[in-house]
């Protein structure tokens, strides 16, 4: 619940602007709030920079008052779209299920869908890391066949490091990353693991994001706080960009 019309076209201008010339090693995103869709989309029309909504509803149309439909999205020309993000799990009290429809909604609609998973401090503290992603993923991607599920990039954020400031160590983040990728790998075999994008976020900033995405199982970003001024996410794409080159 960022920027406002007149400072999110700006942004997605200045954006265009920071960015141009940079493709290749990495895909570009922003997730603008739903009313500003149309307008930065209309600003990211000539870029390479895709367009993506922050949240969708999993029914195609009718009386649902307040939601959003996936060919609502597919309107305003949007190609991504964030599902199960920790706010809508933690604060609006969306549960693995009603994620599940979503993001079944999203890919049968052919959006991409960025799939966020991630513990809170206490489950982290209490050694649930890692059954509690499992479970997530597990709950969340139900149903979903290999060539589906080809469609979903997964978003590890530490409930803990989103929007506080405290991210989690290179190590800790490569720790669950490499988790993920070998239960992606059970559920989907070693082909779909292999080629699964799978981004880190919470509290990623120009000076952590190269250390971040260096780590061998880091394949992408999702930066909050830090994309609301182009200059500090402008060089978090450039840092992805060259840990990224490095890494091929
Ligand atoms: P942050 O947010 O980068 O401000 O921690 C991440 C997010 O909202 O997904």
């Amino acid at each position: 619940m960022n920027t406002n019309s007149d400072s999110a076209l700006a942004l997605a201008k200045g954006l265009v602007e920071a960015l141009d010339g940079i493709t290749g090693e990495v895909d570009v995103a922003i997730c603008p709030p739903f009313v500003y869709l149309e307008t930065v989309g209309r600003a990211l029309s000539s870029s390479h920079i895709g367009l993506g909504a922050q949240d969708l509803y999993f029914e195609p149309d009718g009386a649902y008052t307040g939601e959003i439909s996936c060919q609502m999205l597919k309107d305003v020309a949007c190609s991504y779209v964030i599902v199960g993000h920790s706010e809508r799990r933690h604060k609006i009290g969306e549960g693995n299920e009603l994620i599940n429809k979503k993001l079944t909604a999203a890919i049968n609609s052919g959006l991409l869908p960025i799939f966020c998973v991630g513990e809170l401090l206490e489950q982290r503290q209490a050694g649930q890391t890692e059954s509690v992603i499992i479970e997530q993923i597990e709950k969340g991607m139900a149903g979903l066949n290999a060539d589906k599920a080809s469609a979903v990039t997964i978003a590890y954020e530490p409930v803990w490091a989103i929007g506080t400031g405290k991210t989690a160590t290179p190590r800790q983040a490569q720790e669950v990353h490499a988790m993920i990728r070998q239960f992606l790998a059970k559920m989907y075999g070693s082909d779909y693991a292999d080629q699964v994008r799978i981004q880190y976020g919470g509290s990623v900033k120009p000076d952590n994001a190269r250390e971040i995405m260096s780590q061998p199982d880091v394949d992408g970003l999702l930066v909050g706080g830090a994309s609301l001024k182009v200059d500090g996410f402008a060089a978090i794409v450039k840092a992805a960009a060259e840990a990224q080159k490095a890494k091929n």
